[in-house]
């Protein structure tokens, strides 16, 4: 790692090398210092003094939920005499979301070390990462580099003569956005149709064929390197507290410069928004700003200098979720957006929840209805009450997330719905 040893000047961690061409080979990769610290890792740091370095750096789980990544990893029960796995969500359906893509195709050994660190300190032998089924050259890649670090004796038997084995495979998914939630990618992994399981118990105490499972998402992995590196209290300098470090944004929508911009926790949304992505392409301020992929609420222009952070969004009404933020300005037709979305969400359902399977269908059909000029005021009383109920009532978060954008566009744009009905309002 090159990074600054001073976290004021900090920007990125694991875009650091993003740019530096061929680094998805390990020679260049070791040139820029990749591998470097594994050696001290595997030697002198013990499971304990990982997982406790990651609770000092206050890491949150960068694929969704937020959940404080060395506490995760302090669940799993050791001992039990099961093995324990490591899962790499490499999933990436959240719409809007791009981020883990670009570390896999530029960096991948920045993922391999990173699951090689928590593969250690879990106590791991069979490591995966789960990837989506689309991301061919991804994947190649990844099988690339796994290839040469397994040559090079970073992966598999006895590792730099550690005493430490860890093999690495990569699974390719079937391409449903459900099976990035981590039980359906679980169930996906053991070769069963990717549907959700019921919470307890959680993967990290029964995951993988009944066996403690951390799942961890790419970029989560990829920050292990630096906070083991440059220790955790470094990385909990960066950011503000309990939001700490920095975070990829995958910017999408109407601005200038759309892509992904990986700065520190707490950066505002304006500054991401008119210095990294080069403003709007009109009006001076977002109609829309979709914070965290599209299935989290909606903010509007009064949030527009919200601090980038999970807590400040909550706040806000919404949730950071994976990072993916959808700028929409004043030309977008905000129902054809929500109408889009709920044709993805229905099309997405695994249809094990009753609520999820017919609530997401539903949505999409009277959105149509809505869109094509033939809705009602009753429509829109059905859009209201069926998206609020079924929210909460299934097995997993997909159904919420496909009621967001309807509660969304009904609560912040009844005036853009209601030009819809025309001649139908009353
Ligand atoms: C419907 C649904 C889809 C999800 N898709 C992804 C995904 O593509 N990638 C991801 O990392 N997490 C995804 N998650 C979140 C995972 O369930 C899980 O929280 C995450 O992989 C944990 O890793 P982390 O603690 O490193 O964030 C999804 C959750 C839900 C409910």
């Amino acid at each position: 790692m090159t990074i600054s040893s001073d976290p004021k000047q900090v920007k990125q961690i694991c875009f650091d090398n993003i740019n530096v061409p061929g680094m998805n080979t390990l020679a260049v990769a070791r040139e820029n210092g990749a591998y470097a610290f594994l050696p001290t890792v595997l030697k002198d740091f013990s499971s304990s003094k990982i997982i406790d370095e990651m609770k000092t750096s206050g890491l949150r789980g960068r694929g969704g939920a937020g959940f404080p990544t060395g506490l995760k990893w302090s669940f799993v029960p050791r001992n039990t005499g099961k093995p324990i796995y490591l899962l790499c969500n490499a999933d990436e359906g959240e719409p809007g979301t791009f981020k883990d893509r670009d570390i896999m195709r530029f960096d991948p050994h920045l993922l391999i070390e990173g699951m090689i660190m928590a593969g250690f300190a879990l106590g791991v032998k069979d490591a995966y990462i789960y990837v989506r089924g689309e991301f061919v050259h991804e994947i190649n890649v990844l099988n690339a580099a796994i290839k040469e670090a397994r040559a090079a004796n970073l992966l598999g038997e006895n590792i730099l003569g550690s005493g430490f084995s860890m093999n690495l495979v990569v699974h390719r998914g079937a391409g449903a956005y459900v099976c990035g939630e981590e039980t359906a990618l679980i169930e996906s992994l053991e070769g069963k149709s990717g549907r959700p399981r019921f919470k307890p118990p959680f993967p990290a105490v029964e995951g993988f064929y009944g066996c403690p499972t951390v799942v961890n998402n790419v970029e989560t992995l990829s920050t292990v390197p630096a906070i083991l590196e440059h220790g955790g209290a470094w990385h909990a300098a960066i950011g503000i507290p309990n939001n700490t470090g920095c975070k990829i944004f995958s910017v999408s929508g109407h601005v200038n410069r759309p892509g992904n911009y990986e700065v520190p926790m707490g950066t505002s949304m304006k500054t991401l928004i008119e210095e990294y992505c080069g403003g709007l392409q009109h009006g001076t301020v977002p109609k829309v700003i979709i914070p965290g992929g599209s299935s989290t609420p909606w903010l509007t222009a009064e949030n527009y200098n919200v601090p980038l952070t999970y807590d400040d969004i909550m706040k806000a009404g919404s949730f950071l979720g994976s990072g993916a933020i959808i700028v929409m300005d004043e030309t977008a037709d905000l129902v054809a957006l929500t109408r889009r979305l709920a044709h993805f969400y229905a099309h997405e359902s695994c249809g094990q929840c009753t609520p999820c399977r017919e609530g997401t269908g539903w949505l999409e059909r009277v959105i149509t209805r809505v869109e094509n000029g033939q809705g009602t005021n009753d429509d829109v009383t059905v859009l209201s009450e069926a998206a609020t109920h079924m929210a909460g009532r299934t097995i997993c978060a997909l159904a919420e997330g496909a009621a967001a954008p309807v509660l969304s566009l009904l609560k912040h744009f009844p005036e853009d719905v209601q030009a819809c009905l025309g001649e139908n309002a009353a």
